[in-house]
C-alpha cells in the first residue's frame, strides 16, 4: 500500500562529472525497476547537472539540507525554493551528521521542514539514537523527542506526505546495521507515535525508511518487515552496481 523508497545519500562525495557518470549508469541499471521511488542526493554543486541527466528517467533528486528562509542576507545558505529551481523534488533534513557536526537541533530541523514542505518539496526527516542512548535504553525517548520536535506545528496533511528515516547513529557508516528486528521495533514505535500525534490515516500513509549500513545483502530482509518502507543508503549508494541492486531488491 505504501510505495517503497530507496534513497541514496551521496554525502560529501563526487564531483559534477563523477555524479553525472554515476546517475547515467544508475539510469540504465534501474530502468526496469517499477513500483519503487528511487532518489539520489548529490552535493549542492552537482544538483543541477544530475537533474538534467535524470530527465525522462524514474530517478528523483534530493538535496542533503536546506535553509528555512526563502531569501535574504544569509551568506552560504540555500533555500528550499532554490532547491526546487535546481530540479529537486525531495530534501533530506536533520541527518545525524548535520546534528553532530553542524549544531542542528530539533528546533532548526522543524523550521527547515516547515519551509521545505511549504515550498512543495518532499521531506526526508531523519531521526536516530546514539549508541550511548541505546545502551541506556533511551532509544524510544530520544526518537519521540526528535520526532515531536521535528514535526511541531505541522498540519496532518503535511505530515502524511513526509518520509521519515530512522537512522541509528551507531549503524551509520560503521558496517554494523541494526538487525531487522531492531529496526522494525523502532519503525513500529514511530508509526504508533504518528498515530497518537496525527491520527491513523497519517500514520498509515507515512513512509518510514531505515538507514545505517544498508547493503544489497541486507535490503530484502529489512523490506520484509511490516513497518520498513524503504532505505536511506550512504556508502552503498556511491556505486551504481550496489545501489541498483538495493533498489531492485524485489526483482
Ligand atoms: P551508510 O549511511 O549507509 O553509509 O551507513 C547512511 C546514511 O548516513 O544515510
Amino acid at each position: 500500500m505504501r510505495r517503497p523508497v530507496i534513497a541514496g545519500n551521496w554525502k560529501l562525495f563526487k564531483t559534477i562529472g563523477e555524479a553525472t557518470t554515476l546517475v547515467n549508469d544508475l539510469k540504465v541499471r534501474t530502468a526496469g525497476i517499477t513500483g519503487v521511488d528511487i532518489i539520489v542526493a548529490p552535493v549542492f554543486t552537482a544538483l543541477s547537472s544530475v537533474a538534467t541527466a535524470t530527465v525522462g528517467s524514474n530517478i528523483r533528486l534530493a538535496a542533503q539540507n536546506c535553509f528555512w528562509e526563502e531569501s535574504g542576507a544569509y551568506t552560504g545558505e540555500v533555500s528550499a525554493s532554490l532547491l526546487k529551481d535546481a530540479g529537486c523534488s525531495h530534501v533530506i533534513i536533520g541527518h545525524s551528521e548535520r546534528r553532530q557536526y553542524f549544531a542542528e537541533t530539533d528546533a532548526t530541523v522543524n523550521r527547515k521542514i516547515h519551509a521545505a514542505s511549504a515550498a512543495g518539496l518532499t521531506v526526508i526527516a531523519c531521526v536516530g539514537e546514539t549508541l550511548t542512548e541505546r545502551e541506556a535504553e533511551q532509544t524510544f525517548v530520544v526518537i519521540e523527542t526528535q520526532l515531536q520536535g521535528a514535526l511541531a506545528g505541522l498540519r496532518s496533511d503535511a505530515v502524511a506526505g513526509l518520509i521519515i528515516a530512522y537512522e541509528p547513529v551507531w549503524a551509520i557508516g560503521t558496517g554494523k546495521s541494526a538487525s531487522e528486528a531492531q529496526a522494525q521495533e523502532v519503525h513500529a514505535f514511530i508509526r504508533s507515535l504518528l498515530e497518537r500525534l496525527f491520527g491513523l490515516p497519517v500514520a498509515t500513509a507515512v513512509r518510514i525508511l531505515y538507514g545505517g549500513s544498508v547493503k544489497p545483502e541486507t535490503i530484502s530482509g529489512l523490506m520484509s518487515q511490516p513497518d520498513i518502507d524503504g532505505a536511506l543508503v550512504g556508502g552503498a549508494s556511491l556505486s551504481a552496481e550496489s545501489f541498483a541492486a538495493i533498489a531492485g531488491y524485489s526483482a
